[in-house]
């Protein structure tokens, strides 16, 4: 049986850290707390005038790729999850494979909002269970929203922040199911004018007085992901031919802390089974949940043979999860 493994992670934020007094100062008292409170951030990540998303994303690869033993010539495809491209167009993932060097690979971005790693795994795993010609394939989610803040919004300059997390993907030969076991996606198109940068692209060209700022343009539904992220797990489950009472390790969209506590709460699990960064990063969109896989990595939280499920939503509402049995050392 052909099974594609994560078969190893990589992450980077930047350097440049802004904590949660730096809010007060902008926007007033109290609101580093009221951030807290509402989400569980305390500060967040920035990159460097200098650097641009791909930067981002080549510093994840190349940890990835170091911790696989492979080099970037071993690439068959670069697919880059990301809504905060170097530019509309061409592709970031292009870019990246000049900065990596890897130019056997094929590229494209794919841009499901903050749900775009999990599914751009689905994407990679699939590659490599259709077509042996396929054997390493680097999936990378990245954020560089401080590039699209407006500095007036403070629902929105005190959330979204820069990132990327990388995994290599790879087809290995087994009798059992290893890795990638199944995954869904969704989607609730009715809310795609609800949270996004809504200029710079054709129905608002960028220029004059247009900026391309995230925006909250109406609110998510309060309770969207505690009803969602459960029914969704369980679609995931099930097709992966899973219980979630098995799970090791959820990893979920890193925006909002309660929210997690929530859902963990309604799917009766304790929190020792999650993993979240956002405390300190702030909230890394498409790059979240593998920088948060990386992390759990790091810190000894996923063994080999554990089962991991990936859980995300973002704009869109776009939506995806999937099972992973761990196959990594
Ligand atoms: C963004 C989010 C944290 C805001 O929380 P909320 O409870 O909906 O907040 P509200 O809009 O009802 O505002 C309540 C209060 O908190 C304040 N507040 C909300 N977000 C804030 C922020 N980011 N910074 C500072 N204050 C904030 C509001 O100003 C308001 O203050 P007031 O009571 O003094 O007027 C929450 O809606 C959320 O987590 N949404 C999920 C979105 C999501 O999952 N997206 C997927 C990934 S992109």
């Amino acid at each position: 049986m052909r099974n594609a493994i994560i078969r190893s992670t990589g992450a980077y934020v930047p350097e440049t850290s802004i904590p949660n007094s730096e809010m007060d100062k902008r926007f007033g008292e109290g609101t580093g707390a009221k951030v807290v409170e509402k989400t569980g951030i305390r500060a967040r990540r920035h990159m460097r005038a200098d650097q641009t998303t791909s930067d981002l994303v080549v510093e994840a690869a190349r940890e990835a790729l170091t911790r696989a033993k492979l080099t970037a010539a071993d690439l068959d495809l670069i697919l880059v999850a990301t809504d905060t491209p170097d530019q509309p167009s061409p592709a970031t993932a292009s870019v990246v494979q000049h900065k990596l060097g890897a130019s056997k690979a094929g590229t494209f971005d794919l841009n499901s909002a903050c749900a775009g790693f999990v599914a751009g795994l689905d994407v990679a795993a699939k590659f490599i269970q259709a077509d042996s010609t396929y054997q390493h394939i680097l999936v990378v989610g990245a954020y560089g929203m401080s590039r699209f803040l407006d500095w007036t919004d403070k629902t929105t300059a005190t959330l979204f922040a820069d990132g990327a997390g990388a995994a290599i993907i790879s087809a290995v030969e087994g009798p059992t199911r290893l890795g990638y076991l199944g995954g869904v996606l969704g989607a609730d198109g009715s809310f795609h004018d609800a949270l996004g940068i809504y200029s710079g692209g054709a129905s608002k060209p960028a220029g004059g007085d247009v900026h391309q700022y995230v925006k909250f343009v109406r609110r998510f539904p309060p309770t969207f992901n505690v009803e969602r992220w459960p029914m969704l797990l369980k679609s995931a489950a099930d097709k992966a031919g899973e219980k979630l009472d098995d799970v090791d390790l959820f990893i979920f969209t890193q925006l909002n802390l309660r929210i997690i506590e929530a859902v963990m709460q309604v799917m009766k699990y304790p929190m020792t089974k999650t993993h979240y960064t956002m405390e300190e990063w702030g909230y890394l969109g498409s790059g979240a949940i593998p920088s948060t896989l990386h992390d759990a990595v790091l810190k000894g939280r996923v063994k080999k043979g554990d089962l991991v499920a990936l859980c995300a939503s973002g704009g869109g509402i776009s939506m995806g999860a999937s099972l992973f049995r761990w196959t990594a050392d």
